[in-house]
């Protein structure tokens, strides 16, 4: 695997001004709130380094203000949720360069944290202009990042900075990366991936990234209708993109030159509306009434999945299998959650998730603790399945 420096290859932290990029964009409900699993998980890097004497200087965009200060975005009301987690008193500084930064910066002392204010606020920012870089890293002597969820964007909080100060990976960034070498870097075989959600177009270039790395893929939710659909089969009112038939079969075809088995529903449980209790029934997907959509894979899909799961040394899963927000169409995700949850248990399985959706639905099946890994990224972890080169995590490594 790619060597990064850690916190472990830095002794004498005490009285050292640490520039800590952080992913503090949390979901926010009538101002409150709703999920903190990104500061919790930020948390042992924080303290950790206040631990240690370090003045603890968080770096963190919120929403996308796109340049300009917009209030409503201003991260001074999570300084308060990142208190109540970490337990620790936060400081707040209404800027992360310039005067107000500075100031604040220079009133530290060791062990205490400081929040600066929306990075997004400068324009500098995105376009990762050095002069930016420049003035943030004017308060630092360390730039440590543990924002594997914003490693998919070249920023000056980043990337930038690393051109500017000795860059380490944090505990978090360090977690994520070793899983996901296990998961697709360098795997321990038969691996398989599920992928599901609602359409193949968001998701093109990760399916044929797929395709060449993994042993099996499965593929559920909507995006299995648009797979059906280009094989002729008839899906009815299903989610369906008949204008990707085409890059459907091409995919097909890349993954039978590949060695790799392509996993479609054979059953599905149908329904003629989209809610909650909806009255349903199993029908093989050859037999998908015209009226009906298919929201979840079928029991017999099911078992074939959970299969694969048994067979599989490494599982990466990314999206859910039906729709699982309103039961009974999460049947099939529930299964399969819990089945690899097991199998992780029992030291049978390596298994990697992430991604949007996946989060939630892992924690609908009450299991998002029990896998190897479960990622909070969205974006950065899809370009990761899509074999993408993350910046932020490019500039770390030595
Ligand atoms: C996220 O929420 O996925 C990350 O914080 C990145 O945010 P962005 O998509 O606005 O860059
Ligand atoms: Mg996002």
């Amino acid at each position: 695997m790619t060597a990064f420096k850690t916190l472990d290859d830095l002794t004498n932290l005490a009285g050292k001004r640490v520039l800590l990029r952080v992913d503090l964009n949390v979901p926010v409900k009538d101002g409150k709130v709703t999920d903190t699993t990104r500061v919790e998980r930020v948390a042992p890097t924080i303290m950790e380094l206040s631990g240690k004497g370090a003045r603890v200087i968080l770096l963190a965009h919120f929403g996308r203000p796109k340049g300009k200060v917009v209030p409503s975005m201003s991260l001074e009301s999570i300084a308060g949720v990142v208190e109540n987690v970490l337990d620790h008193r936060v400081h707040f500084a209404a800027d992360c360069i310039g005067e107000i930064a500075g100031k604040a910066v220079d009133a530290m002392v060791d062990g205490d944290i400081l929040l600066l204010e929306n990075t997004r606020f400068h324009e500098g920012e995105e376009s990762n202009d050095p002069d930016f870089a420049a003035a943030l890293a004017r308060n630092g002597d360390i730039f440590v990042n543990d924002a594997f969820s914003a490693a998919h964007r070249a920023h000056a909080s980043t990337e930038g900075l690393a051109h500017h100060l000795p860059a380490y990976a944090g505990r978090t960034m360090q977690a994520e990366l070793t899983a996901l070498e296990q998961g697709l870097g360098n795997p321990v075989r038969p691996v398989v991936a599920i992928v599901g959600g609602a359409k193949v177009s968001t998701k093109i270039d990760l399916l044929k990234n797929l395709v060449k790395r993994v042993d099996a893929l499965v593929i559920g939710g909507g995006m299995a209708n648009t797979f059906l659909a280009a094989r002729g089969i008839n899906v009815g009112k299903s989610l369906c993109e008949h204008d990707l038939a085409s890059t459907a079969r091409e995919i097909e075809t890349e993954a039978k030159v590949a060695g790799c088995a392509l996993v479609l529903p054979v059953d599905g449980v149908v329904a003629r509306e989209f809610k909650a209790g909806a009255d349903n029934e199993t029908v093989d997907v050859d037999a998908i009434p015209a009226d009906a959509m298919m929201l979840d894979v079928g029991p017999k899909s099911i078992e074939a999945i959970n299969a694969w799961i048994t067979k599989a040394d490494t599982l990466v899963w990314n999206g859910p299998l039906g729709a699982f927000e309103i039961p009974p169409f999460d049947a099939a995700t529930v299964s399969a959650a819990q089945h690899a949850a097991r199998r992780t248990e029992e030291g049978l399985l390596v298994s990697v998730a992430g991604g949007g959706d996946t989060v939630s639905a892992l924690n609908h099946a009450g299991v998002a603790e029990d896998f190897t890994y479960v990622s909070t990224a969205g974006g950065a972890f899809l370009e990761w399945m899509e074999g993408k080169p993350l910046p932020g995590i490019d500039v770390l490594k030595v």
